[in-house]
């Protein structure tokens, strides 16, 4: 970690939507960065500061992957399954351990609600080793999401030991 002071909080869903926006989803209307679950009332939307400032959002929704995503997946059903969204830092907070520290809130925050379970998510081929740091495993082909590239699922046990 950087000597820079870094604090996690939850933050609201409207503030996650710029850096959604600007480092995820730049190409797309401003809307697309609204997720449907946002609102959802065991959603966490953590957020990382560094002096004052926003740097890196991540947000969790307990969401069970739709029957497209499961048949990618090692056989289920999967009923107590959380998806990891939204995990962005910006550029110039990137390598000081923010991702680190928002991954893991987001897991506690999971964790918090159940022993056992999984966590899910789309991830872009170029973040798939970033993830595998934190025992993400990478399962099915690579298939191309909306208009963001092409991806793959990971997905994760719970409890949440990053
Ligand atoms: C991926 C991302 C969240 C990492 O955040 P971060 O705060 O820089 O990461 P941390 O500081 O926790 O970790 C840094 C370490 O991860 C490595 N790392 C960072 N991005 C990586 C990537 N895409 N693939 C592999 N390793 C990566 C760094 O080299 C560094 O390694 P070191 O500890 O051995 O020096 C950030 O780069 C980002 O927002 N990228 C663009 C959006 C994105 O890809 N989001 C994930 C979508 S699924």
């Amino acid at each position: 970690m950087s000597e820079l002071t870094t604090s996690i909080a939850s933050i609201d869903p409207a503030e996650t939507h710029l850096i959604r926006h600007r480092i995820l989803r730049p190409n797309q209307d401003l809307s697309a960065s609204v997720y449907p679950l946002d609102e959802a009332p065991r959603t966490l939307h953590a957020g990382c500061f560094m002096a004052g400032n926003l740097v890196g959002i991540a947000s969790i929704f307990h969401e069970a992957p739709n029957p497209q995503i499961e048949q990618k997946l090692p056989a289920g059903p999967y009923p107590e399954a959380w998806r990891l969204r939204g995990l962005a830092v910006v550029e110039a907070a990137r390598g000081v351990g923010v991702g680190a520290h928002l991954i893991k809130a987001v897991m506690d925050h999971a964790g918090s609600f159940q022993d056992e379970g999984m966590i899910w998510c789309k991830v872009r081929l170029d973040a798939l080793d970033y993830l595998a740091r934190y025992r993400f495993e990478a399962v099915g082909e690579v298939f191309e999401n909306e208009s963001l590239g092409p991806h793959r699922i990971m997905i994760r046990p719970l409890p949440a030991q990053p």
